[in-house]
């Protein structure tokens, strides 16, 4: 299930080219990180340089308690700040939530909806995540909507149609491009070390293109950035952003260090 060094240098060498979006790479820290780790952030702003910074866009999305101090440590970087996670409504009685519109108060810019692992713990569906959507939407913040097939689903030839169904539940209907980024994470990729063949996710994208342009129109559909994740490293990146219809990446684990990340943002160079 790996490429296995199948595809050729030259896809390294005019990566963008499979893609007429600017290019999108968000690293997703998960439950991990601390004050201290902030100090990753800072290098990475360090590493992403003007050169880098004309070619493409970075997003950081730190534990909810530190979303503030990194929105601020990322002042003047060109690194942008997002939550991993939101509430669907602007306020009330909601204990241990958080609103999208309280996450750009504090200088978020993005908020990831639906990822997996919110999917499995906290049995959120496709119309919780639309909701979640819609709340980042209001707020003015850009959705990362992640969505992907389990293990289970691929092996029984599930994976497209599952997929469609995330994607047709999931997104608002009048959702404006800038707003939305889709996240496709085949849910066995994250954090396993397995990654689809390029050929499989060529095929997930370019349906998951097709689906868009039906549900938002030619344009939008077009517009809207959709971004590989699971098990992306510093060894695999430049095979998956060469794939058609990838218009970035989704870095969990080798997000963590500066210096992965930027090995992964810079085959954008
Ligand atoms: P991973 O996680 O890169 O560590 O596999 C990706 C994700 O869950 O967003």
């Amino acid at each position: 299930m790996s490429f296995s060094g199948r595809f050729p240098l030259l896809l390294k060498k005019e990566p963008a080219m499979s893609s007429k979006n600017r290019p999108l790479v968000v690293g997703n820290w998960k439950m991990n990180g601390s004050r201290a780790a902030l100090g990753e952030l800072v290098a990475m702003g360090k590493g992403f340089d003007g050169a880098l910074r004309s070619k493409i866009d970075l997003v950081l999305c730190p534990p909810m308690t530190h979303v503030a101090l990194a929105a601020q440590a990322a002042v003047g970087t060109g690194i942008s700040i997002g939550a991993q996670n939101c509430h669907a409504k602007v306020s009330g009685a909601h204990t241990g939530d958080v609103s999208a519109e309280m996450l750009a108060d504090i200088g978020a810019t993005a908020v990831m909806v639906g990822h997996s692992e919110r999917r499995t713990d906290y049995k959120e569906k496709d119309a919780d995540v639309r909701a979640k959507a819609e709340a980042a939407q209001r707020a003015g913040l850009m959705a990362v909507l992640c969505l992907g097939e389990t293990k289970a689903e691929r092996e029984a030839g599930k994976a497209l149609s599952v997929v469609r169904r995330q994607l047709k539940d999931s997104v608002p209907a009048n959702m404006p491009a800038h707003q939305l980024v889709i996240g496709y994470e085949p849910v066995w990729a994250i954090g396993t070390g397995l990654v689809p063949t390029a050929k499989d996710v060529e095929e997930v994208h370019a349906l998951i293109r097709g689906d868009l342009k039906r549900l938002l129109g030619k344009e939008e559909g077009s517009k809207v950035r959709i971004l590989y994740g699971g098990s992306v490293k510093p060894s695999n990146a430049a095979e998956l952003l060469a794939v058609d219809n990838v218009d970035g990446l989704l870095v969990g684990g080798a997000s963590l260090k500066a210096e992965d990340f930027l090995t992964i943002a810079g085959f954008y160079r």
